[in-house]
């Protein structure tokens, strides 16, 4: 499915760090480190945490709330007490925008 959306300007997403920004209703987290892009879904699969309030380690997000943390390319949990998988998203950049496929 080829269903790109718009979400965020590539310069809004901070280098080695997090946003997010609602898309199409949901909450969705962009991150940008060693120059590529990724996106997830924000809220901790652990509890109600958003994980652009956490801190970005390379690829692994790490969530506010007790310290989980994820793989930013592929979504899966990296340590307790996440254990169930973000969503992640395909992006791409084209003319300065970020898009970003929920499908
Ligand atoms: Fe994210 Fe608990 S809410 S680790």
């Amino acid at each position: 499915n080829e269903d790109w959306i718009a979400a965020i300007a590539a310069a809004e997403v901070p280098e080695d760090d997090v946003t997010a920004v609602q898309v199409a209703g949901h909450d969705i987290a962009f991150y940008k480190t060693e120059g590529q892009y990724y996106a997830t879904d924000n809220i901790c699969t652990h509890g109600q945490a958003r994980l652009c309030d956490g801190f970005l380690y390379g690829h692994e997000i790490e969530c506010p709330l007790h310290q989980g943390r994820f793989d930013i390319r592929d979504g899966r949990p990296l340590c307790a007490p996440a254990s169930a998988p973000i969503k992640a998203y395909a992006v791409k950049v084209e003319n300065g925008q970020v898009l970003v496929n929920l499908s």
